[in-house]
């Protein structure tokens, strides 16, 4: 614990998140700007939307093309296992067996990711920069694993798990997007 009373590790997590969060806002507003649109034109367009939660519209999901069927259940193992890891689950075995889970859970959904294309007409979007750095940091991670270099296994993995699959996530679920309608829309 430091004399802030937080562990080492959640000042990681939270210091992790906060970077991911200023960057994922930074590129979004840099698409904008490469489309002509100001900083608040793009940000207006996510406050034009209104919406309320309500069950989710599963619908939605199974008319969607296969590859964000796949995309999606993928994310999904590998947020299930994600959070039990980071909780610390304890037990060399099992924490192997989630792992190894996780990191092919995670590698499908990179690759799943790079077959859609819907937030950029077609093209590939800021987006796809999660995809890049996972399918890169992924064999960084497990390559760090099997050296035993604990302490960069940790970081790479804490950094995908928050960096990627929880800013990833949470842009799901911005206005316009398939999450937003199947909770929100
Ligand atoms: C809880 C986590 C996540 C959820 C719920 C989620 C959900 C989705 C859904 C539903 C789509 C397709 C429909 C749409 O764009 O509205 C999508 C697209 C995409 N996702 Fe995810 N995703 C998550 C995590 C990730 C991760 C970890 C990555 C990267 C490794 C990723 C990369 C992408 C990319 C690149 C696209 C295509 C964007 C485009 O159309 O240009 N997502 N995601």
């Amino acid at each position: 614990m430091s004399d802030t009373g937080l562990s080492i590790g959640s000042r990681r997590f939270l210091r992790t998140l906060a970077v991911g969060a200023a960057v994922t806002v930074a590129l979004v507003v840099a698409t904008g700007a490469a489309r002509g649109l100001s900083p608040a034109a793009v940000l207006g367009q996510f406050t034009h939307m209104t919406g309320h939660l309500h069950a989710p519209r599963l619908g939605l999901l199974a008319a969607a093309p296969v590859q964000i069927q796949i995309h999606v259940a993928a994310v999904s193992l590998a947020l299930a296992i994600g959070i039990a890891l980071m909780l610390g689950l304890k037990g060399n075995t099992l924490h192997r067996a989630l792992g190894w889970t996780w990191v092919v859970a995670m590698a499908t959904a990179a690759i799943s990711s790079l077959f859609i294309h819907r937030a950029n007409a077609g093209g590939f979007s800021f987006l796809h920069l999660f995809a890049g750095w996972t399918l890169i940091a992924l064999p960084m991670g497990v390559f760090a694993a099997r050296k035993h270099n604990v302490r960069l296994h940790g970081r790479t993995m804490t950094g995908l798990f928050v960096g990627g699959l929880l800013i990833a996530g949470a842009a799901a679920f911005l206005p316009g997007r398939l999450m937003w309608q199947i909770v929100f829309g």
